[in-house]
């Protein structure tokens, strides 16, 4: 079966290609950063570069495909509504027409449970709690929207993941803000730290993506919450990642109401000096730093025959391995 990722030069792409090609998939690596390109090509991966916001692009790509795992976004919490929507709800439309265009037999496509967002405690959260809108931020804001176009357009078979917090060697997003807030200031900890949370090791969700693209018929349509399964307070995993370092435990305990009086205040001053640069706190970090949030993972593991292969320690295990060897 050959395969094209789209968000192979990211972070979740690579493992993606790495698990499809041990399946023994074709493999096309699809992204727009040319350097990470070369460098997939050196590893003998098929990378043709291009943007999924290009309708011409994306058609080309797609061409003499059976399936499209979509995993490309911009993946951050912070920016502007226009470039979020034009990259991931634009985008996926277009994905969407180039897998019709070019009778695409399975498509993979990546949201994220950050649309369960809310300011309360939430445990074992099915795939049926998502809100219809949550407005929280554009990341969010459009993730929904472009599950809702793959939702309305029955005619690509399609099967929507929902992997939460994904870690691992290469992440340049949650490691690196834990470790460089826990040197620069220390941890904020709200309520003690004893919010529980999942993660989910990035070789589970690859591992995840490849199950959904195996999946029977019945799986189409449906929509998966992936995760390592085992939910963890905030302030034990942290304590477990800093100790394998061998760095000082520097902990904020900090009030939670103040906290999100001032995640809001910021939030808005922000918004209304239309600043770029994403505020310090964001009333999304609040949220995972005040309440639990854990999701239940069993019709993935029952329709997809899911079960993480990583477990959380391990992974923590490798990061911290790696941290120290580079
Ligand atoms: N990381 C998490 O904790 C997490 C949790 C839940 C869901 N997700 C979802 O998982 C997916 C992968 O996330 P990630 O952490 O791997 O993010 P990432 O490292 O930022 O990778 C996203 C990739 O998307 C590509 N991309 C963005 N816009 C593009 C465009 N217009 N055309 C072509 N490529 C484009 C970028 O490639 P170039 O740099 O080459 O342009 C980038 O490498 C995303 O859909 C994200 O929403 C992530």
């Amino acid at each position: 079966m050959k395969v094209l990722v789209t968000g192979a030069t990211g972070f979740l792409g690579g493992y993606v290609i790495k698990e499809l090609l041990g399946r023994g998939y074709e493999v096309r690596a699809f992204g727009r950063n040319q350097e990470l390109g070369q460098a997939l090509i050196k590893e003998g991966v098929d990378f043709v570069s291009g943007d999924f916001t290009k309708e011409a692009e994306i058609m080309a790509a797609c061409q003499g495909m059976d399936a499209v795992v979509h995993a490309g976004a911009l993946s951050t919490i912070w920016g502007p509504w226009s470039d979020f929507y034009q990259a991931n709800v634009y985008g996926t439309q277009l994905v969407l027409k180039a897998c019709m265009e070019h009778g695409i037999k399975r498509l993979v496509y990546i949201s994220s449970p950050s649309i369960y967002a809310a300011a309360k405690d939430q445990l074992g959260i099915k795939e049926t709690d998502a809100p219809q809108e949550n407005n929280l931020n554009n990341y969010i804001k459009s993730k929904l929207m472009a599950e809702r176009l793959i939702k309305n357009c029955p005619q690509i078979p399609s099967i929507v993941l929902r992997p939460r917090g994904l870690f691992g060697i290469g992440d340049n997003s949650i490691l690196p803000r834990v470790l460089a807030m826990s040197q620069r200031l220390g941890l904020p900890l709200l309520k003690g730290g004893q919010q529980l949370m999942d993660m989910t090791c990035v070789e589970n969700v690859a591992l995840a993506i490849a199950l959904a693209l195996e999946a029977k018929d019945e799986a189409v349509g449906q929509i998966y919450n992936i995760t390592n399964g085992e939910p963890r307070t905030f302030k034990s995993l942290l304590d477990e990642l800093l100790d394998g370092l061998g760095q000082e435990k520097r902990y904020l305990r900090l009030p939670a109401g103040l906290i999100g009086f001032f995640a809001s205040s910021l939030e808005g001053f922000y918004r209304l000096f239309q600043l770029k640069k994403e505020p310090p706190l964001t009333r999304y970090s609040y949220y995972l730093l005040r309440y639990s949030q854990t999701l239940d993972i069993s019709k993935a593991q029952e329709d997809l025959g899911y079960e993480p292969r990583m477990s959380l320690s391990e992974g923590i295990e490798n990061y911290v391995k790696h941290y120290r060897e580079s």
